[in-house]
């Protein structure tokens, strides 16, 4: 190794060297003690993409010198951002006598200088392939200086936003006044708070304006409208010498991005592509994203008038100027703790307990620790000081023992906040109901009858307290006319619980085909011979029943060559199933994803199964009375015939929506499975007929490539399937992940149509999406010219996993599970 190293050292040092003995040789790419550039000239880096030289911006005459990507749309970096060179046109940018870099006026005073007081005199500045102005001493090579630690407001790759827990010393991003000039303007970003690091923006240098929340490796935990995939590449590295960064980087040479605080303070992330911008995005900001807007203990919510309150067991500490809007000073308890209290030996001992929020905010000013939810809860309540915790899989417990700052409740995404209040607050709460959202959570160290009591109350209390799902026209139907239910079930053959638990051997385990959405999926023979599945309710599914009676009203309307039948169906006492027809074949993933089966599944029959799938959600979609969105399309809910053909199964979570027209749902309990979601269904609960197309597309996708969607996932390369498809797709080289046990150049037409309809279907807006009667069509019709998919959309599980933090437990069981939850918000 020592020797082609330093080969490459010499060669540099060569090359240098010549650029230095032969002024004006071909490499245009630094500036050295006999080489300077004067207005209207400029050197380049290398690979063309990087300018050095002097600009002006936009309505603006002054002069600066910069570095530019492509155009000078794109500055980069400003040399004398606070020393223009007004109405001057011979400026010079050169290496001084000192060994500094210095641009120089027409009068040729210093303007600006890299002001090193370093001994070395002759010096070096290249321009080098990532954007980097890297000023060296000629004789050492050492770096002496370079922009990429004197940022100006912008971020590219392999900058660091860093800053050093000993020194304090601090990488500051400081915006352009305005967006025609470079000055230092109103707002700084910089990392703070390095135990869980995040990203600040100050005004005027003091004030906290905005904070992203703690990155968590993932997201940051208090910015959820920036989804994972503009913090794709990110990440933080920890303390070095006290010193710990944030940074980002693609693994693409092809891509670049520019990261910058805007004149108005927001974020501004800009991505490209081969040289074409493919992201252009803007982190928009609401009235509650000003830091601490509502004071201490007061919590904001853009969505409600006025926009402030005060948690349960807290009042305004001023209520005038509370009511005037004025809400900077927050609010203070309205109960004392009981932690801490000197008590009497003959007082009632009251613990302090907790009141769970959900989707909110980080607060400021967080302490951590390693542990589960339940320890943080155990360890907080354990210490008096504590006034707060939540958990994070990532960042572990995080605690405040500081007046809660800057607390936000965002529709989605978020944590679960536990704010401590005393124990009689918890019963009070439960008294004077006001119909609000939490749910009561108390850990403590009580007596045994205590405990007993007040899991009871606390029971009761969630009963009373668990909202009704508004917007699902579904679950009003099952709490509402239950009857009806029943009417529908009687509609159905019934079948009695001894036949069926004589058909599959009284549930025996070898008789079990799987685990449905609410319980275990049986083969059983009738008498007559006849094989059916029996999907038996689970009495310890929490939410069975629901998707059990969903279920029963979805599937007993609908009839269709690609949908699985129900035969028929079961109550007695408290049994509850559902018969379907047996299919020999089981699952799709069972074929797909099995070496040895795979080869079974050549391109006819899996293009056989495409297009069934293709047509079975159609007339989900479109064909069927209703109009009915699955939100669990996968590999294993696809079951196989006799011939191979697909019956689409699994209803539990399917939803009827009402109406022609193309509406948007919107759930507040995200349920299907993680890489099968598309985003703004993850992330935002939003669904739609287009949830289901984009499932198809990744379905597709694992059909052409005979690769499970979450096998990448230890895979840090790419994030998904999809991602995986997307990157090879740009890279012209999609071919590659076709399923080589079935590639047949006869087919690669077809094969690779089918990845671009996939692709088509995971595209990350909806309305680029097409419909599924449009992909049916493209499937079946010869259309050779199909529209470039667009950016396409990959959702991480971590992703869903913060946004959804209630949900953990399963999303970390089991990548393919499906996720459920009966508890509305
Ligand atoms: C560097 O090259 C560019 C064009 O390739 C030219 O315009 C510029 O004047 C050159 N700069 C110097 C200092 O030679
Ligand atoms: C430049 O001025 C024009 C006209 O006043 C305005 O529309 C434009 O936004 C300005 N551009 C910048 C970058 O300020
Ligand atoms: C710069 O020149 C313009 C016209 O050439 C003039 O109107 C303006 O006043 C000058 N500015 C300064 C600061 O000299
Ligand atoms: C360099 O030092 C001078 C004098 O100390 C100061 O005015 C100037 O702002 C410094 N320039 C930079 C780029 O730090
Ligand atoms: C800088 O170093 C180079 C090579 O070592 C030498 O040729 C040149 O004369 C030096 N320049 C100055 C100003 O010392
Ligand atoms: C910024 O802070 C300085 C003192 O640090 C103060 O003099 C100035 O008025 C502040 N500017 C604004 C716009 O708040
Ligand atoms: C950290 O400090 C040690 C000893 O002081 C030093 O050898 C090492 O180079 C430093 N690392 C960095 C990244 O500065
Ligand atoms: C709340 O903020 C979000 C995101 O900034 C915005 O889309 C929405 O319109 C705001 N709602 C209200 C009522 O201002
Ligand atoms: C709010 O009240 C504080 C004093 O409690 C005062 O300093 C501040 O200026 C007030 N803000 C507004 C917008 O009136
Ligand atoms: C304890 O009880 C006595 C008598 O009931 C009362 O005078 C005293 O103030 C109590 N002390 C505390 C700390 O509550
Ligand atoms: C309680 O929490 C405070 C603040 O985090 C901490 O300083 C203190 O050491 C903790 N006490 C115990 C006993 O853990
Ligand atoms: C990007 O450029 C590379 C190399 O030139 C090329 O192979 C690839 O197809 C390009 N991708 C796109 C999307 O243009």
């Amino acid at each position: 190794m020592g020797f082609p190293t330093r080969i490459n050292h010499f060669l540099s040092f060569l090359l240098i060297f010549c650029s230095f003995c032969w002024g004006v040789s071909s490499v245009n790419d630094s500036i050295t003690s006999t080489r300077f550039i004067r207005d209207s000239q400029t050197i380049s880096s290398s690979n063309g993409d990087f300018k050095l030289g002097f600009f002006s911006p936009q309505n603006s005459t002054h002069r600066y010198v910069g570095i530019w990507y492509l155009s000078q749309t794109y500055i980069i970096w400003t040399a004398n951002r606070d020393q223009p060179l007004i109405n001057d046109s011979s400026g010079v940018l050169k290496i001084h006598k000192d060994g500094n870099l210095v641009v120089l006026n027409g009068e040729n005073r210093v303007m600006w200088s890299t002001n090193m007081s370093a001994s070395a005199t002759n010096t070096t500045a290249q321009l080098d392939n990532s954007g980097n102005l890297i000023l060296r001493d000629v004789s050492s090579l050492t770096t002496l200086w370079d922009t990429f630690t004197h940022p100006a407001d912008i971020a590219v790759p392999s900058m660091k936003i860093a800053s050093n827990r000993i020194t304090g010393e601090k990488i500051e991003y400081v915006s352009w006044k305005s967006s025609s000039d470079p000055s230092s303007g109103y707002f700084t970003g910089s990392l703070e708070r390095l135990d869980a690091p995040e990203v600040f923006f100050w005004y005027n240098k003091t004030k906290p304006y905005w904070r992203t929340g703690p990155w968590n490796g993932r997201v940051f935990l208090g910015s959820p409208r920036m989804l994972t995939e503009y913090l794709y590449g990110w990440r933080f590295e920890p303390n070095d010498n006290g010193t710990a960064y944030l940074t980002y980087n693609f693994e693409k040479p092809a891509m670049f991005g520019i990261l910058t605080i805007t004149p108005r303070g927001t974020l501004k992330l800009v991505e490209f592509l081969n040289r074409t911008i493919f992201l252009d995005f803007e982190v928009d900001q609401n009235e509650c994203d000003f830091y601490g807007k509502c004071g201490p203990f007061g919590s904001c919510d853009n969505s409600t008038v006025p926009i402030c309150s005060c948690f349960e067991g807290f009042e305004p500490r001023k209520p005038e100027e509370w009511n005037s809007k004025n809400w900077t000073n927050g609010c203070v308890r309205n109960v004392a703790l009981n932690c801490g209290k000197l008590r009497n030996v003959s007082e009632k001992v009251e613990e302090d307990g907790f009141l769970e929020y959900h989707n909110m905010k980080v607060p400021d000013f967080s302490e951590r620790s390693d542990g589960d939810q339940e320890k943080c809860g155990a360890d907080c309540l354990a210490n008096c000081s504590c006034l707060a915790y939540a958990y994070d899989s990532y960042i572990g417990c995080m605690y405040w023992s500081r007046d809660l700052i800057d607390l936000q409740k965002f529709p989605n995404g978020g944590v679960d906040l536990f704010i401590r209040v005393p124990s009689q607050l918890l019963h009070a709460a439960s008294g004077g109901g006001k119909g609000r959202k939490y749910k009561v959570l108390i850990i403590g160290i009580m007596g045994a009858i205590g405990a007993l009591a007040t899991a009871i109350s606390a029971y009761l209390l969630w009963r009373k307290f668990t909202p009704k799902h508004k917007g699902s026209v579904l679950q009003d139907e099952i709490s509402g006319k239950k009857k009806e239910i029943t009417t529908k079930l009687e509609e159905l053959p019934l079948f009695k619980f001894e036949k069926l638990a004589n058909a599959t051997d009284n549930f025996h385990f070898g008789n079990m085909l799987g685990k449905g959405g609410f319980g275990p999926v049986y083969k059983g023979h009738l008498e007559n011979g006849q094989e059916i599945a029996v999907k038996r309710l689970s009495k310890t599914s929490g939410q069975g029943l629901e998707e059990f009676m969903n279920e029963v009203v979805v599937i007993s309307k609908l009839q269709h060559r690609n949908l699985v039948r129900l035969l028929g169906c079961c109550i007695e006492g408290e049994e509850q199933m559902l018969v379907y027809e047996f299919m020999p074949n089981k699952s799709l993933d069972s074929f797909l994803f099995d070496p040895l089966q795979r080869k079974v599944l050549d391109w006819k029959k899996r293009f056989n199964i495409i297009e069934g799938i293709a047509r079975g959600i159609l007339y989900l979609h479109r064909d069927s009375r209703l109009r009915i969105i699955h939100r669990d399309l996968k590999a294993s809910n696809i079951l196989l015939d006799d011939d191979m053909n697909p019956k689409i199964s699994d209803f539990g979570l399917a939803r009827i929506v009402r109406g022609g027209n193309d509406d948007e749902a919107n759930t507040k309990r995200v349920v299907g499975t993680y890489g099968y979601m598309p985003p703004e269904y993850a992330m935002e609960g939003i669904f739609s007929e287009k949830s289901d197309v984009y499932s198809f597309g990744v379905l597709l996708l694992e059909i052409v490539s005979g690769r499970r969607n979450t096998s990448f996932h230890n895979d840090e390369q790419s994030l998904s399937l999809v991602g995986f498809a997307w990157r090879l797709w740009n890279e012209g080289n999609i071919i590659t992940i076709i399923d080589q046990e079935i590639w047949d150049p006869v087919f690669e037409k077809s094969m690779l149509k089918c990845i671009h309809i996939g692709l088509l279907c995971v595209q990350e807006l909806t309305k680029e999406r097409p419909s599924i009667s449009t992909v049916v069509l493209m499937l079946i019709s010869e259309i050779t010219h199909l529209p470039p998919p667009k950016q396409v959309a990959f959702v991480q599980k971590q992703n869903c996993q913060s946004s959804e933090s209630s949900q953990k437990s399963q999303f970390n069981s089991n990548n393919n599970v499906t996720l459920s939850e009966v508890q509305g918000r």
